[in-house]
């Protein structure tokens, strides 16, 4: 029955335009009022309105830079069974390079002989130098709600951080880079679960939308350069730092799909197509999210 209105919801009028008019010109009519009024009555009109304006406020202080910091520190401290840094972490740019090397992730790594997204190259980093065991790396990589952010978390915004600003250039050069695509790419199409949903059910047009969210057109270059671009980022509603990785598994569970692991093929799949779709974009990340 919920999941019922919830289908129904997708792409209701958030709100009559009429409505939005009358809010307008009430705020015309008290134009002369404080700032903050007519700023919290503007606030109501749209979540995503809203956002902007708390993005504004936050011009210089996103909580995920002190995330980022938490992340440069673990990156930089001797830690696991070989207690070494992960300063030596090739993310495809060669040991240690770590500017623009986000934007240029998923792609194939010959010693894994495989796609890796940043996600799980970075996993792989902590077994391959550190010697942690990988199931015990990827044993909880999201935080729950209240908790500080997780070991993998914070690496993750540190390593995007280093690419602020850098184009996105989701290579598609390999053999393996271009079938991680083409899956990913069927993947975000195949309708399956109890809805019958596929990704682009949600993100295949324009001016979706469920509950109060925008729904992104994700196989419109635009949209999925700025949806790219600024994950991870930080969450709002859940005051957390979310990764791209988690979105995949997010979305996954909207879709009543069963549960995405964590750096399995489908989600480096899906990431390779997502990050294709948004080349020629321009890192901004960690970014601020509802
Ligand atoms: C039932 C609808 C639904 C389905 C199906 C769905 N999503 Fe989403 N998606 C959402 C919602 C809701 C959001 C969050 C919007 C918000 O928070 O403002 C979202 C957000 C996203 C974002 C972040 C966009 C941005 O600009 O930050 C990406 C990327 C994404 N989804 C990818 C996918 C992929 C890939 C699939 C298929 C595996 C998928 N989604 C399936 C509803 C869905």
């Amino acid at each position: 029955m919920l999941e019922a209105q919830h289908s129904a919801r997708v792409s209701p009028p958030r709100q009559a335009a009429w409505l939005r008019r009358s809010v307008l010109g009430g705020l015309l009519a008290i134009a002369g009022a404080s700032a903050p009024v007519a700023t919290a009555l503007a606030a109501d009109n749209s979540t995503a309105d809203a956002i902007a304006q708390y993005r504004e406020m936050l011009a210089d202080g996103n909580p995920a830079e002190l995330i980022e910091m938490r992340g440069e520190e673990l990156w930089k401290t001797p830690r696991g069974p070989n207690n070494v840094s992960l300063a030596q972490c090739d993310l495809g740019l060669g040991p240690g390079v770590l500017k623009d090397a986000y934007a240029q992730l998923p792609r194939y790594f010959p010693d894994a002989k495989r796609v890796l997204d940043a996600e799980s190259r970075i996993v792989e980093c902590m077994v391959n130098l550190q010697g942690f065991k990988r199931a015990d790396v990827i044993k909880q990589p999201f935080s729950r709600e209240g908790q500080d952010p997780t070991d993998l978390e914070s690496l993750t915004a540190y390593v995007a951080g280093q690419s602020r600003g850098a184009q996105i250039r989701v290579p598609q050069s390999h053999k393996e880079e271009k079938e991680a695509y083409a899956r990913g790419q069927k993947i975000f199409y195949y309708r399956a679960g109890p809805y019958d949903f596929s990704c682009a059910s949600c993100h295949g047009s324009d001016d979706k939308r469920i509950r109060l969210q925008d729904l992104p057109n994700l196989t419109k270059p635009a949209a999925a350069r700025q949806a790219f671009a600024t994950w991870p980022g930080y969450r709002v509603s859940q005051g957390a730092l979310r990764t791209i990785q988690w979105r995949m598994y997010d979305c996954f569970r909207q879709q009543r799909m069963p549960e995405l692991n964590y750096g399995s093929q489908a989600s480096v799949d899906l990431i390779t197509f997502l990050g294709v779709m948004a080349n020629g974009g321009k890192m901004d990340a960690p970014g601020l999210k509802r």
